[in-house]
């Protein structure tokens, strides 16, 4: 059976619903799942021992992209680590009115993208509550797990 890790950071619950969603998705495409907060996750778990690792964190910026707090403060510490190709892909909820919409999205594939990392599949963004999404994260999810050899 192939292993994923979710990672998420999640201010006001919308990241972790769709970590949830991402989960059940995969386990019915028969991956094994674990899914971490943030705070709980090291620098470790990014090169252990999972087929596909996902990343899931919303933007909080205004002007410029930030990434929410949490995992602003874990990507802090990952300068040096080296992916050596684990396969990885990004996706969050976020607010199209805002100017970068999910913004974070782009800006983690490009760090697990300079640190090695091989991504699986373009970012999945969406707008507003994944709970009114769910066909478009479904197939997300399908085609991700299926891009893992
Ligand atoms: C102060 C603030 C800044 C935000 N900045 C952005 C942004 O730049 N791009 C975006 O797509 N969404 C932005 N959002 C929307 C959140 O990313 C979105 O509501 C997300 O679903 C929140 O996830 P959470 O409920 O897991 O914390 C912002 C929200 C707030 C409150």
């Amino acid at each position: 059976m192939k292993k994923a890790l979710i990672i998420f950071g999640s201010a006001t619950g919308n990241t972790e619903e769709m970590a949830g969603m991402v989960k059940t998705i995969l386990e019915q495409a028969d991956f094994e799942v674990e899914v971490k907060e943030v705070t709980d996750a090291s620098t470790a778990d990014l090169t252990a021992d999972h087929d596909l690792l996902l990343l899931d964190c919303p933007a909080y910026g205004d002007d410029e992209i930030e990434l929410q707090e949490d995992f602003a403060d874990f990507t802090e510490q990952l300068d040096g680590v080296r992916l050596d190709g684990k396969p990885f892909a990004v996706f969050a909820p976020g607010d199209s009115s805002y100017e970068h919409f999910c913004g974070s999205v782009d800006m983690l594939e490009d760090k697990m993208n300079d640190l090695g990392g091989k991504m699986v599949n373009d970012g999945l963004k969406i707008d507003g509550d994944p709970g009114d999404a769910e066909g478009e994260i479904e197939a997300w999810v399908e085609s991700t797990a299926a891009s893992v050899v």
